[in-house]
């Protein structure tokens, strides 16, 4: 692809306009998309545009500290980059420029079981460290099996999914006929083309990696028509005390949107509960994830950590995010939109526009370190409902 000159990327939002007029309409539709009428989709932003920063004045907090741990591993900044499938379709540098530009911002990228690239490939090509992820597709065998081979290659962190199968109905995909199991008939070929070739730019990079990009079209037809999820059975709590004795290192569930079932993975093992409605793309009428972190935060105390993601667009939403009790968070759409706009050093520009918000924002806000994070720090951005007072005059209005 053309190099992107990364100081036009100054926020999330123009690395998504440059994905969508990078990418063939169907692949930005599958990482845009949600589930149904999107509204859970819709609702993880807005849910932190309900919440209002409260800052102090009169004093200077120096240089603020974004630095944390998670489970013992030290963090540059609170933000992780979530297991997003199928990355390798959007640009070439695919998840090993994932796990790359998170590990030189001292952070960690969670590699998607069908990311389209190996746990051993990753651990190869990237210092680390290095966390996987797994659903419950393909049965024990399957995850035994994907779980030796990360913790061979080093891994330390396993994340477990639990809001599938089935997936959520993405009827953006449906309309392009995106939906498992794919078949490349004809029609859906030359519709296909059609998209491609309105995107030279894209084909461009992928041509030059061809013979890479042949095997991971190869992976991504047989995932998409394989039915995936579809023919699995969901995770249960006995699955998760399995894989807590079979997995050596920190043990995450993620997909956990109550107090009771957060306190459920914690029994069963995990050392930490991720809040996650999978992007809005699973359930929708799910609650926003923010609006659900405070009973999460409350029903488990400090005997699990508790991280958050869905619709995190700005350090403010980190902030908001850590207020109420996270102890980091996950992005997935902001570093697949860096990922297209311009590969590795796009999704390097994502992270550092996070780490240059975070410090610019705990400035303004007077609080010195993030461990300072509290609910005092916030307040509803709409607290007034009663009457106006009236003066003298009439109404202050
Ligand atoms: C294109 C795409 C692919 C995803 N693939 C996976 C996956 O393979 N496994 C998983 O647990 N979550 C997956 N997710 C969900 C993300 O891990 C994460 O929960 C979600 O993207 C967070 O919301 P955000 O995109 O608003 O930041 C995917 C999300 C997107 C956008």
């Amino acid at each position: 692809m053309a190099p992107t000159r990364m100081t036009r990327i100054v926020n999330v939002a123009d690395a998504q306009r440059r994905a969508r007029r990078t990418l063939p309409r169907a692949l930005f539709d599958y990482i845009e998309g949600g589930a149904d009428d999107e509204v859970t989709l819709a609702e993880n932003e807005r849910a932190f545009q309900e919440v209002a920063l409260r800052p102090r004045m009169g004093i200077d907090v120096g240089e603020p500290g974004i630095a944390t741990t998670v489970l013992g591993t030290p963090l540059a900044l609170p933000v992780f980059l979530a297991p997003c499938g199928m990355a390798q379709l959007a640009h070439p540098d695919g998840a090993v420029g994932v796990a790359r530009a998170a590990s030189a911002a001292g952070t960690i990228a969670v590699l998607s079981k069908i990311a389209l690239c190996s746990p051993e490939e990753v651990a190869r090509r990237s210092p680390g460290p290095n966390w996987f992820q797994v659903n419950s597709a393909g049965g024990r065998d399957e995850v035994k099996h994907l779980m030796a081979r990360a913790a061979d290659a080093g891994f330390t962190g396993l994340v477990v999914t639990m809001d599938g199968p089935p997936p959520g109905n993405h009827e953006r995909d449906v309309r392009h006929g995106m939906v498992p199991p794919v078949r490349l008939t004809p029609r859906f070929a030359a519709r296909l083309a059609t998209q491609i070739a309105t995107r030279p730019q894209w084909l461009g990079a992928m041509t030059v990696a061809a013979r890479r990009q042949t095997a991971t079209i190869k992976d991504a037809t047989r995932v998409l028509s394989s039915g995936g999820l579809r023919t699995s059975a969901r995770f249960t709590w006995s699955d998760i005390e399995w894989i807590r004795n079979e997995w050596p290192g920190s043990l995450l569930v993620k997909g956990v949107l109550t107090g009771a079932d957060a306190v459920a993975a914690r029994d069963a093992g995990a050392d930490a509960v991720i809040v996650s409605n999978h992007g809005g793309r699973a359930l929708d009428g799910a609650p926003s994830t923010l609006s659900v972190l405070p009973e999460i935060v409350d029903a488990v105390g400090t005997s699990t950590e508790v991280l958050i993601d869905g619709g995190i667009r700005r350090a403010g939403c980190v902030v908001k995010a850590l207020s109420l009790g996270a102890r980091a968070v996950f992005i997935g759409r902001p570093w697949v939109y860096g990922l297209a706009a311009a590969g590795q050093p796009g999704v390097e520009r994502i992270i550092e526009i996070f780490r240059a918000e975070m410090v610019r924002t705990l400035k303004l806000m007077g609080c010195p370190d993030v461990s300072a994070l509290n609910p005092n720090w916030l307040q509803p951005m709409r607290p007034y409902q009663g009457q106006l007072p009236e003066t003298a005059a009439g109404s202050v209005l």
